[in-house]
């Protein structure tokens, strides 16, 4: 039996690791026994809770307390408290997923204890290293002794890096997931349903999105000067709300989005599934978008997953760039190419076997 401890914190983490539990559970019980440990990046009950109880993750066997502030306080005190579950439950092998700040910590606690870590969602890169989440990401694929690639060219990344030895392509993890939890009955009924407005699901998270006030403040008046025909739902971060307060912009999203709590997989999916466009700065979303062929903007100026833009099914926009009504007038109602540059929706029947087949103790 191979003891893994899967350490999650953060929201799209929780949907990843659901789908990789989910096979662990139905196809490798005799051989895997996960354990989770929950760093507390996310804490509020629709950010993190609600994602466990709808999407039958485990408890987690341990709960750390949140540190939210600056990267430093909260990826170091994470790493702390993380590398003391480790010492508690003792795994064979520590699982992280992404590349968010619990990820780094997740990683680094387990291999200054002589952990092994996996790392699924390995060799993406943005080629930005203002994102916290650039740095996250190349620091935990060096650490890691076995890389799970989504795509053929994040495994080119890795063997660029000379990590080639600990890559394995199996796909996106997050295909599996959508797979696993949205409804095909709903998603053909939406399709045939006449809808007086044209639905976009709009989402803003990013820092380099939200923390600089002029930026933000372009990013919103674009979007809610789309027109008339377009009926906006905006699930709100809680960075965004913050965002938005500090800047004293909220007026300018009142009465033209609707704005709503942060949504539950389930109803993300949903959404998804009735939108005809989808404007955000996520990189899950953009690949959700694409797996449930709904059209999609990126306000970003670069992108983790190009794939979906070579295939026709989104593109970036910045402030400053041409108009975004114009923009979206002309990409709604259009289909791209067909694909499957993140392999089949079995990233996590991979994964699974390739964690039985690896003797871990090789690694330390
Ligand atoms: C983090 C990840 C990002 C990921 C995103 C998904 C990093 C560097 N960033 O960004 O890659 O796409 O999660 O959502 O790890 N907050 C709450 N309640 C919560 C969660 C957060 O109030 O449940 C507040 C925090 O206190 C903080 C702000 O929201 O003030 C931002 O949260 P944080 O976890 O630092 O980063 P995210 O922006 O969520």
């Amino acid at each position: 039996m191979i003891k893994i401890v899967t350490v999650v914190g953060a929201r799209p983490q929780f949907v990843k690791a659901a789908a990789l539990s989910d096979q662990f559970q139905r196809n490798f019980s005799n051989e895997i026994e996960e354990k989770l440990v929950h760093t507390g990046q996310h804490f509020d009950r629709r950010m993190s809770s609600l994602f466990f109880e709808e999407l039958g993750l485990p408890e987690p066997s341990v709960t750390l307390p949140s540190f939210s502030g600056d990267h430093g306080f909260s990826t170091g005190n994470m790493l702390v408290e993380t590398e003391r579950a480790l010492k508690s439950l003792n795994p064979d092998l520590v699982l992280v997923y992404g590349d968010t700040n619990s990820t780094l910590a997740g990683a680094l606690a387990a291999v200054k204890l002589a952990i092994p870590v996996a790392h699924v969602e390995a060799g993406l890169r943005s080629d930005n290293r203002r994102m916290p989440e650039e740095v996250n990401r190349m620091l935990t694929d060096r650490i890691s002794a076995i890389n799970f690639a989504p795509s053929e060219r994040a495994m080119k990344q890795l063997r660029l890096e000379g990590l080639g030895d600990s890559a394995r392509h199996v796909g996106d993890i997050m295909f599996d997931a959508v797979k696993l939890f949205s409804n095909p009955r709903l998603h053909l009924k939406s399709r045939v349903e006449t809808k007086s407005k044209l639905q976009v699901l709009v989402t803003i998270h990013r820092q380099e999105n939200t923390d600089q006030e002029p930026r933000l403040k372009d990013i919103i008046t674009a979007i809610t000067t789309l027109g008339p025909d377009f009926e906006l739902t905006l699930p709100l971060h809680p960075r965004l709300k913050r965002a938005l307060d500090n800047f004293g912009l909220s007026d300018l999203v009142q009465g033209k989005i609707n704005v709503v709590e942060p949504l539950s997989f389930l109803e993300m999916l949903r959404v998804l599934q009735n939108a005809d466009l989808v404007i955000t700065d996520s990189g899950g979303l953009q690949k959700e978008a694409f797996y449930l062929g709904v059209q999609c903007i990126t306000l970003r100026g670069e992108t983790e997953w190009p794939e979906t833009i070579q295939l026709g099914w989104n593109r970036l926009w910045e402030p400053g760039q041409h108009e975004l009504a114009e923009l979206a007038r002309g990409v709604v109602g259009k289909r791209g190419l067909a694909g499957f540059p993140y392999g089949d929706g079995e990233s996590s029947r991979r994964i699974a076997q390739e964690i039985c087949n690896l003797d871990w103790k090789i690694y330390f």
